[in-house]
């Protein structure tokens, strides 16, 4: 199966259980979450245009509206099970759409482009370049783009150092067999991660403003910058 339908597949298939999954696997979710939607610059009550990519179950977009109950939120998956529990969760309101966020057209300019863990599956680093390139080229003129998302280490001490303290995480919850058969199988076939330092200078000799780490915990960060 090509890595693109793997990653579908997975997602489809674990829709009805992401919500409990995802905070046993990721370091500190919640709070991760809460530090990508406090980094949006914006006052309450602007009308901002806001894209979701990878929205999955909804969680970001919905904390999003929490804070700007005027935006307008497009949540965007290629998985339809992830954006029917998207749908439970945020009802009526968002412009719900099924694709794929590499091909999708930016049809109009989006104030916050916002994405959580969900970016990390294209191989080349010429690629997650120019995806870079291309959320630029949709931001409005004082647009956001924020990301949290799995990285790698600078060097190898770091990243062993990365995982370990993953795996340790994982493990208040999930036995060590389940995450080396399943989680770390899945991880090393479907996830592609990139240094932060190497995201970081992308997005800076793109041209974004004020790049900034806003949230890290070993190989998860959040990080992100202005247009
Ligand atoms: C780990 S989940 C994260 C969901 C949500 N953003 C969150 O943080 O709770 C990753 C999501 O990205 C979606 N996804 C992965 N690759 C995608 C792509 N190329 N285009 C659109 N969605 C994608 C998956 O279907 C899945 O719902």
């Amino acid at each position: 199966m090509d890595p693109f339908n793997k990653v579908k597949n997975h997602f489809e298939e674990e829709a009805k259980e992401f919500d409990q999954i995802i905070l046993k696997l990721i370091p500190f979710y919640d709070q991760m979450i809460e530090s990508l939607v406090l980094s949006v610059p914006f006052s309450k009550d602007d009308h901002i245009e806001v894209i979701d990519l990878g929205c999955g179950t909804g969680t970001v977009a919905c904390k999003i509206r929490e804070r700007f109950p005027n935006s307008r939120i497009t949540c965007l998956d290629i998985a339809e099970n992830m954006i029917k529990m998207a749908q439970a969760k945020l009802g009526e309101g968002p412009d719900y759409r099924v694709g794929d966020f590499y091909t999708f057209e930016f049809d109009r300019k989006y104030d916050l482009i916002i994405s959580s863990l969900a970016l990390h599956h294209l191989a080349e680093d010429e690629s997650k370049r120019s995806f870079y390139r291309k959320i630029y080229n949709a931001l409005s003129d004082n647009g956001v783009f924020y990301n949290a998302d799995v990285v790698l280490g600078s060097g190898e001490h770091l990243q062993n150092l990365y995982m370990r303290k993953w795996k340790e995480f994982m493990n208040r919850s999930v036995s060590p067999d389940e995450i080396e058969s399943k989680w770390i199988v899945k991880y090393k076939e479907e996830d592609r991660p990139a240094s932060l330092m190497k995201h970081l200078k992308w997005l800076n000799e793109i041209g974004f403003q004020n790049v900034d780490v806003v949230w890290k915990y070993y190989n998860y960060a959040v990080y992100g910058g202005s247009r």
